[in-house]
């Protein structure tokens, strides 16, 4: 632990710390510093008792949280569909089969120009604040396909998710094609993918395939994740309870029952206020879900068709603005929470152990997240201990 060199941030107007021991949700602490050493956060506290460091960065004032991580994105993919967007800001509604247009630009693609494109958006991220992704696959959608899109995911993250039932493909029936995602695909993006997802959804697949998936995932070490109760209520949401998921995302139309389900299981509900916002639909109703006891995560979901921002700090005001969370609630559920949708302890809390993934804001408060709306914030990420 005393290895290493390092570096004492200090002059902290506001440390957001999430200190899961302190008595408010966020564990802010003012007037703060902390010490960074090797990757890790080494010390934490008033900047008047800082302890010495190699190094001192004075950041006058400002907010520091720790990085946002984003537990749901599609990275993954080529092509464009803004026109789509056009056409359903004019009036047509959102339908799962938009996905398919993706796929076929998707495979199409190279290796090359699939990295290029997932490092562009990871860097959009970046500058947000974002420093933990979870990317999924899902617009390949054959054995080749998938595996090559969870490939590209890997060079960039840990947390890389098998998505093949996403949509059933043109060519094949349902039942063919949960066969191939449960056999040889499975095979194939195992290697490469951390966790198992579908989309439960009328459209796409029913409560029976996304347990089958699910399942087949597990068998394979693969942890589960289910995009489920976005388009209308359905059995998805009581299926990842059920199954005793960490997360389920989405989670727009829910039942008396699914909360109940969410609240018992410890499930997370991820929302996604971004693609309500692009796909013109009612928001989930986040306070609902908190009175009741629910975990509740907020995520990008950032993908071509039904949702293309990559800002966290965008989805922080819908949901504040939107969805009746507090500031202080939705910078928890894009930090914290989305680290307990991902199971990891290591990442979403800045205290002495976890890793130094931090941003400093240019504000003196987490609340101007959602106070100053579409404004550029973000003035420095620090990952694993080091400034981008
Ligand atoms: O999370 N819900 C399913 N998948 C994406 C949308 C994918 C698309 O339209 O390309 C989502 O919203
Ligand atoms: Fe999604």
């Amino acid at each position: 632990m005393s290895e290493g060199f390092s570096t004492l941030i200090t002059n902290i107007g506001e440390l957001v710390t999430n200190d899961p021991g302190a008595a408010d949700l966020l564990g802010v602490v003012e007037d703060a510093a902390l010490v960074v050493e090797g990757s890790a956060v080494a010390w934490v506290g008033r900047a008047a008792d800082a302890p010495a460091a190699d190094e001192r960065v004075d950041v006058g004032g400002r907010a520091v949280l720790p990085g946002f991580v984003d537990s749901h994105s599609h990275l993954v993919f080529a092509g464009d569909r803004a026109q789509e967007f056009a056409a359903r800001m004019a009036g047509e509604s959102y339908a799962a089969g938009g996905i398919r247009t993706t796929v076929a630009a998707t495979r199409a693609a190279t290796d090359e120009q699939l990295t290029s494109h997932v490092a562009r958006l990871v860097a959009e991220m970046r500058a947000q604040g974002t420093t933990t992704v979870e990317i999924k696959s899902g617009y390949g959608l054959s054995v080749r396909d998938e595996a090559r899109s969870l490939a590209v995911a890997r060079q960039f993250t840990e947390e890389t998710t098998f998505l093949g039932a996403h949509v059933v493909p043109e060519g094949v029936t349902p039942e063919e094609y949960v066969a191939l995602v449960t056999g040889p695909m499975l095979e194939a993006a195992a290697p490469y993918a951390r966790w198992v997802d579908a989309f439960c959804e009328r459209g796409a697949f029913d409560a029976d395939q996304a347990r089958a998936v699910l399942e087949a995932g597990a068998a394979r070490g693969l942890r589960g994740r289910l995009h489920a109760n976005q388009l209308g209520p359905g059995p998805g949401v009581r299926l990842a309870a059920e199954l005793g998921l960490v997360a389920v995302d989405h989670c727009t139309y829910l039942e008396d029952a699914d909360v109940d389900a969410l609240r018992e299981s410890g499930t997370i509900a991820t929302l996604l206020p971004g693609v309500e916002f692009s796909t013109r639909q009612p928001y989930p109703d986040a306070r609902r879900l908190l009175d009741a006891g629910v975990r509740v995560a907020l995520a990008s979901d950032c993908n071509p068709g039904s949702c293309f921002t990559s800002s966290l700090p965008l989805c922080i005001a819908l949901a504040v603005r939107e969805m009746g969370m507090t500031p202080a609630e939705a910078v928890h559920a894009a930090t914290s929470m989305g680290a307990r949708a991902l199971d990891r302890e290591d990442v979403g809390v800045l205290v002495p152990g976890r890793r130094a993934d931090l941003m400093i804001l240019d504000a003196p408060t987490h609340v101007h997240l959602a106070y100053r709306p579409g404004v550029p914030l973000v003035r420095g990420v620090w990952l694993a201990g080091r400034p981008l």
